[in-house]
């Protein structure tokens, strides 16, 4: 598992400095209880897993998806750095939690999409995977994501894994994207509040010579999710209705219609 703030030795001299500057790591980003506690009344939405988790994980799984392994060929795309936090209702960080991430490549191919392998761009890892540490801060390098066909909205897929609870999943959609009222998945989130959730700007990465750009994403689990002594989380969270959405099964990842395999 990554060390909690790992920064691939392939980035680019200077680009971790900037990139700490840039979002003020470890400091003003993580210190708005205030503002938090106005904002908290809304749990982050659940959202399908949908069809596309790897059914076997790669070999390099950690938070660089732009570079596997100790390739030298960086993937294709925008790069996007990712933050956040994984925080309870009580707004307290989540520790000793797996946040991982999966999303298609720069040309919409996922990892897991065996019927178009052969597109999906060898460089990009696919997935990846954070363990939380004591402030529930998590980091990723990946690429901004990209329509593909069957889903309008650019979306980060995103599974949420603690002790003694079940797996918790969500989607990342960009802010303003065109695509987002036209997506089904995206729709049937619930209202605009609900939607909001997991809507975030995408924003330049000042002094990014490479396009690189920024999204900064709380992950807030539902109401009554506490640690017992043991520092296990107890009690529910908001997750998939019984029976799935509306009362039938997950219609899947590509906005209701079947899965493209
Ligand atoms: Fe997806």
């Amino acid at each position: 598992m990554p060390n909690p703030l790992h920064f691939p030795p392939a980035a680019r001299p200077g680009a971790r400095r900037r990139f700490l500057q840039q979002l003020g790591w470890g400091a003003a980003l993580f210190t708005v209880r205030g503002a938090f506690a106005e904002q908290l009344a809304r749990p982050t939405a659940w959202t399908t897993e949908g069809p596309f988790y790897p059914p076997k994980l790669p070999l390099d799984t950690d938070n660089d998806l732009i570079i596997v392994n100790d390739a030298i060929t960086p993937a294709i795309g925008e790069i996007a750095h990712l933050t956040g936090r994984l925080l309870d209702a009580k707004g307290e960080p989540v520790r000793h939690a797996t946040i991982e991430i999966w999303a298609v490549d720069g040309t919409g191919v996922y990892l897991a999409d065996r019927a178009n392998q052969s597109k999906f761009d060898a460089n990009f890892q696919g997935f990846g995977r954070f363990l939380t540490g004591s402030t529930g801060e998590y980091y990723f390098r990946t690429l901004k994501p990209v329509v593909y066909p069957g889903r309008s909205a650019p979306h980060i897929h995103f599974k949420i894994k603690t002790k003694g609870q079940p797996a918790w999943t969500t989607q990342l959609f960009i802010k303003g994207h065109p695509g987002n009222e036209r997506d089904g998945v995206y729709q049937e989130i619930g209202d605009a509040q609900a939607r909001a959730t997991v809507t975030r700007e995408f924003t330049p990465l000042k002094g990014s010579t490479l396009g690189e750009q920024a999204a900064q994403f709380d992950i807030i689990l539902g109401a009554t999710a506490r640690e017992d002594e043991q520092g296990n989380l107890r009690g529910g969270r908001r997750g998939p209705p019984p029976g799935g959405r509306r009362g039938g099964p997950p219609p899947g990842d590509n906005g209701g219609n079947p899965p493209r395999q």
